[in-house]
């Protein structure tokens, strides 16, 4: 598959051109500032700004699937739901999927589905509210538009670490294994991303976690 990543010097978006690469497939790396420095062969690292919808809907020409994963600079967080309308816009003109990946928040607490992790203190303390507030409003933006979206909302936290290839997948609940942490590394989440891009299931909200 020819697989264009947003966000390709990012955490997320980094362990994802890495997994992807190591699977055989093609990739388009785009960076908006900082260029990656090391690429695996066949990948082709080009600028690009998530909020340039008609740069990025020529560069989507001839791409099988997108994933995003862009985050602003702290203090910009109101602006992820618009930034993410043209990413949706430039993937509809595309005529292309784009897997989204995004925030905990918008996903329920387990045993509380009248609740979700955005509300809960446990999970998001008030200096996160802002960050967490602006992810529960992305997945409002792709459900609200036509293109064909699937939005990941990774556990509670999401940091570098092993890639074991082992992990679970839920729908629209938080995950939490029997110690109660709710996590996963960048590289696992990025066999996930990979795993639902080549076979990709009917979930529109999926969640996954140890
Ligand atoms: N537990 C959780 O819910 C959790 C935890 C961590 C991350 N996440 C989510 O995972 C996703 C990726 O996060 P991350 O930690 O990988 O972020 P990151 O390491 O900060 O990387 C984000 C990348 O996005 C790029 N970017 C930002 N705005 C852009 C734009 N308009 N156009 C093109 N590129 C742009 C940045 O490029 P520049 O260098 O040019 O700024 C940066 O390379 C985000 O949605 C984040 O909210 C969720």
């Amino acid at each position: 598959m020819k697989i264009a990543v947003i966000g390709a010097a990012g955490m997320v978006g980094s362990r994802v051109v890495n997994e992807a690469a190591t699977r055989g497939h093609d990739l388009l790396a785009i960076f908006r500032r900082g260029r990656p420095t090391t690429l695996p062969p066949a990948v082709t690292a080009v600028e690009g700004d998530a909020d340039d919808p008609a740069r990025l809907s020529d560069l989507f020409t001839g791409v099988d699937v997108i994933v995003t994963a862009t985050r602003p600079a702290p203090g910009h967080e109101r602006t992820v739901a618009a930034t993410t309308t043209m990413l949706l816009d430039a993937a509809a003109t595309a005529q292309t999927r784009i897997l989204v990946v995004g925030g905990a928040a918008p996903l329920q607490l387990p045993g509380r589905p009248d609740l979700l992790v955005l509300d809960s203190p446990e999970y998001v303390p008030q200096e996160w509210r802002t960050v967490a507030a602006a992810s529960a409003a992305q997945l409002d933006a792709c459900r609200a538009h036509p293109a064909d979206w699937v939005y990941l909302s990774p556990p509670a936290v999401l940091e570098p670490g092993p890639r074991t290839g082992i992990y679970r997948r839920g729908t629209t609940t938080l995950l939490t294994s029997a110690d109660g942490a709710s996590r996963i590394s960048a590289e696992d989440l990025a066999v996930a991303v990979l795993d639902e891009l080549e076979d990709p299931r009917e979930d529109r909200h999926f969640t996954v976690g140890y």
